[in-house]
């Protein structure tokens, strides 16, 4: 029987492959009964931290819902309003959000920082992205297939860009874990560290999962049924800009790229994108270097292969999931329902 009752997400190393399969269908359940109309309470009375560094539409406003839609109360903690790294360090502020909170939200720069708050609040601490890790996006991103593709196991999905950030770096892990066949294509330049790569073969060793990292276009998008891109510059890299748009710009998802894929792939991104120049940064890569689009062209983006917008609002319900598997109740609130579906889909 699968409990993660007090559990921290701060990797997809920190679950098993069947604990990430029921994290999925909790999070089909949860997504159901939301469309049905059906509330529930099973966060009831929790006080849930959300605590950011970094800025976030996506992953703020998931936990927000999320947590809202339980019952449980949120405060939104930013990094400048509160004494963390300042005044305080990041143990004791661990310590002292644990004898208030119930939950931690972690969304910052250095992964040791989420590390430390799970260490010593004592309270479940999820982590909302890390400089090294975003494992609650590749949750979202998993129901997303299954929900396209009705299946995990031997999907091929290709990762283009920046193989080595929070992304990549947890999509491999991820797919490695549902036995995908998971291609890094990117320039040797940024290939992911060889640590997390090792790590993601061994676990395929039990799952029947490929591993490929490659700076060939051919060889790593042929027949897939995903596409992957995130941004080619992740958040605290700004200064990297004029180097990434040199090495990237000839791994840019275009249609000449998507036909070289299965005819029915599915061009995914985690969000924000970089596909017109609709904003800020855009228009300044547009002025500076003539570029009207970055890691993925604006006919991609718009285009029936993509699923952007299913996998952003998969962000609520498989953050809920999370909330609920660590912090709440799911078997008092479905019955064992979900245990026995997840024992029947087995
Ligand atoms: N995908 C994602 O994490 O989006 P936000 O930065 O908006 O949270
Ligand atoms: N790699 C990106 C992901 C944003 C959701 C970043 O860290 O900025």
């Amino acid at each position: 029987m699968i409990d993660l009752k007090g559990r921290s997400y701060l990797t997809l190393l920190d679950f098993t492959s069947e604990e990430i399969e029921y994290l999925i269908e909790l999070s089909e359940e949860l997504k159901r009964l939301k469309y049905k109309g059906i509330s529930h309470n099973s966060l009831k009375g929790k006080n849930i931290a959300l605590l950011f560094e970094k800025p976030s539409t996506r992953t703020r406003s998931a936990f927000v819902v999320a947590a809202r839609d339980e019952g449980a109360y949120i405060e939104y903690l930013r990094k400048d309003e509160i004494q963390l790294g300042k005044k305080e360090s990041v143990k004791d502020t661990a310590r002292v959000l644990g004898r208030m909170f119930d939950g931690i939200q972690f969304r910052g720069y250095d992964h040791n920082t989420v590390e430390i708050l799970s260490k010593y609040s004592n309270v479940p601490v999820w982590n909302g992205l890390t400089d090294k890790f975003h494992p609650t996006q590749v949750l979202a991103d998993l129901l997303t297939i299954k929900e396209k593709k009705g299946y995990l196991k031997g999907i091929k999905l290709a990762y283009v860009g920046d193989g080595r950030n929070n992304m990549a770096n947890s999509l491999l892990i991820g797919a490695a874990k549902m036995g995908m066949d998971i291609r890094i294509v990117g320039p040797r330049q940024l290939f992911p560290e060889d640590d997390i790569v090792q790590k993601s073969k061994n676990i395929t060793e039990e799952t029947e999962g490929i591993i490929t990292i490659t700076d060939s276009i051919d060889e790593g998008v042929e027949g897939v049924d995903v596409i992957y891109t995130d941004v080619w510059v992740s958040m605290g890299e700004e200064d990297q800009m004029e180097k990434r748009i040199k090495l990237l710009m000839p791994y840019q998802v275009n249609m000449d790229m998507l036909e070289k894929a299965d005819k029915d792939v599915l061009f995914m991104h985690c969000l924000p994108a970089f596909h017109d120049i609709e904003t800020d940064v855009g228009k300044g890569v547009f002025e500076k270097y003539g570029l009207d689009a970055m890691e993925v062209t604006d006919e991609v983006f718009e285009s029936e292969h993509s699923v952007v917008f299913d996998e952003a609002e998969n962000r609520m319900h498989t953050i809920k999931a999370i909330m609920v598997a660590t912090l709440g109740d799911p078997i008092s609130l479905y019955g064992d329902n979900i245990l026995k579906m997840h024992a029947t889909n087995r």
